[in-house]
């Protein structure tokens, strides 16, 4: 069996055949990934029946996993192994949550678009997300080619952004949304960052536009001005020309690079089990001094 890549989106998104992710891979496998995540952003496998131990140890391959901790501060007692982000809309004893539950409230947060952990210094390298059980319909993600986003932009709008330095926090993504009741540790937990909103990507060396949901202002800026710059900014960088939507089957699992490219997942019934299961590859640079 050999590794393929076919690419199923005229900007980037790798679909990848001939590899079984439940079986340790030699490094001429990881290597062929490694390059298809450096051209196409995103790569996606079919039929991948992974345990969790499975999808951490395929993680791995790509550099050590970034620790969940902080990542929902709502999410006191866990379902999931540390390593693992747990995505799903399930309580620890595996049920939906209800309507009205604040962990329920905070998870919507990823209906916006955003790009992973970018509220951490050092903000996640991949994302690893694992379909063990989906909804009949709805629930698909969305992912954004930040690098095209980028090329397409006029030079003088380059030059404008080139320096801007944001502010990101988990408080400006779940404010958008009317979350703003908030204890003292878990503002504690939320303590905002600062992140380039132009980075080069280390490998293909592409330019791309750094932002999300979590980023709530500009240094220098006015704070005004600056939301309605980085609502604008996203709304330009999630035009339907730099979107792939992915429709999920049971056991694909999902890799993006989150340093390129945006997601965000689209409603579904909130009473149905989507049990979603995220490894992260943690990030080795600051994107700014602090
Ligand atoms: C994530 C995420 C979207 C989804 O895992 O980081 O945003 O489709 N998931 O569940
Ligand atoms: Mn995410």
């Amino acid at each position: 069996m050999s590794i393929s890549i076919r690419k199923i989106h005229y900007l980037f998104v790798g679909e990848v055949s001939g590899v079984d992710l439940t079986k340790p891979l030699s490094s001429e496998e990881v290597a062929s990934l490694h390059s298809g995540m450096d051209e196409h952003g995103v790569l996606v496998f079919h039929d991948q029946q992974l345990t969790d131990e499975q999808q951490i140890a395929f993680s791995i391959n790509f550099g050590p996993i970034e620790d969940s901790t902080g990542g929902n501060p709502t999410q006191k007692e866990k379902r999931l192994d540390d390593r693992m982000n747990d995505v799903s809309n399930l309580k620890p004893d595996g049920m939906p949550f209800a309507h009205d539950d604040r962990r329920r409230f905070f998870n919507l947060g990823n209906h916006l678009w955003h790009t992973d952990s970018s509220f951490r210094t050092i903000p996640a390298k991949y994302s690893l997300l694992s379909a063990r059980q989906i909804p009949d319909t709805g629930g698909n993600t969305q992912f954004a080619d930040m690098r095209a986003a980028y090329d397409a932009l006029e030079q003088e709008k380059r030059d404008q952004i080139e320096d801007l330095i944001c502010e990101h926090s988990l408080i400006h993504s779940r404010a958008k949304l009317g979350f703003t009741e908030w204890s003292e540790d878990e503002l504690a937990m939320m303590r905002p960052v600062r992140q380039a909103m132009v980075r080069t990507h280390p490998a293909s060396k592409r330019k791309s536009i750094y932002i999300a949901s979590h980023a709530g202002n500009i240094l220098g800026w006015e704070e005004p001005e600056a939301k309605l710059f980085l609502s604008d900014m996203v709304d330009y960088a999630t035009q339907e020309r730099f979107v792939y939507t992915h429709d999920w089957r049971q056991w694909d699992l999902v890799m993006w690079d989150n340093r390129c490219v945006l997601h965000r997942v689209r409603n579904y019934d909130p009473t149905k089990v989507r049990d979603m299961r995220r490894t992260t590859v943690a990030g080795d640079e600051i994107t700014t001094p602090q």
